[in-house]
């Protein structure tokens, strides 16, 4: 039974653009079948406690004497991890706020990544090798090569770092952006634009799921 981890970490109950791709994926997974349950985590709704205690960061073989996180938090992380485990494809709104990661999303972050457990440290293991995970990313402005924005986002960098670089996932970054262009008048004439990005990624995500969904 392939089963998909939506995470959604928009502020915006109304009118997300990520929430509203992450939920096309998730109707596009479901509908491969009966067996293609998904899996909902919200981490506006319900947010996780930041990380309480650095000593998280570490696997317990790592930790200095002394370091003894609070049961509650080591079940929070247990059960993250736990939660990825069980999946076989993860899908994940990053919407930008302040040219970065939503709190809530980063807390999830902060959890699961996990030096010796869940990357490699003294030992090779890297038990999310190859899972696939799809980062939607939503934002107001455009940070393309070709903008002024250019260097600026620092929302999909980290999530690729770790998620990728680190942890040995295979992501895919889908974007939506200009998504200001319905707010701010002075953005309008990007509408347009707005839309064919929008347009763009719905189709992608689309896609993706159907591909990683399989039969
Ligand atoms: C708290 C906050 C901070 C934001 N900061 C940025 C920003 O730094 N750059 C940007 O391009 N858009 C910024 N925006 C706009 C959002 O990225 C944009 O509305 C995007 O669509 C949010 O994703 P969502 O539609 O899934 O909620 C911000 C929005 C909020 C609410």
């Amino acid at each position: 039974m392939p089963t998909l981890l939506r995470l959604d970490s928009s502020a915006d109950l109304r009118s997300s653009t990520s929430r509203t791709l992450t939920g096309v994926f998730a109707e596009t997974w479901q509908a491969r079948g009966p067996g293609h349950p998904v899996v909902e985590r919200d981490l506006h709704r319900s947010p996780l406690p930041h990380l309480p205690d650095a000593a998280l960061h570490y696997a317990p073989r790592l930790r200095a004497e002394g370091e003894n996180p609070v049961a509650d938090a080591e079940r929070v992380q247990e059960e993250l991890l736990a939660e990825l485990s069980a999946v076989d494809a993860v899908v994940i709104g990053a919407p930008m706020y302040n040219w970065s990661l939503p709190s809530t999303l980063k807390a999830w972050l902060d959890y699961v990544h996990v030096l010796g457990t869940s990357v490699p440290f003294d030992t090779d293991d890297q038990p999310f090798a190859g899972l696939p995970v799809v980062v939607v990313a939503s934002r107001g402005q455009a940070y393309s090569e070709a903008t002024e924005n250019a260097g600026d986002d620092n929302a999909v960098p980290p999530l690729v770092r770790v998620l990728a670089t680190s942890m040995g996932m295979a992501v895919t970054v889908v974007t939506a952006e200009l998504t200001l262009a319905e707010r701010i008048p002075a953005m309008a004439p990007l509408a347009g634009k707005a839309r064919a990005s929008l347009d763009a990624a719905t189709e992608r995500v689309r896609e993706l799921a159907a591909t990683l969904g399989g039969s």
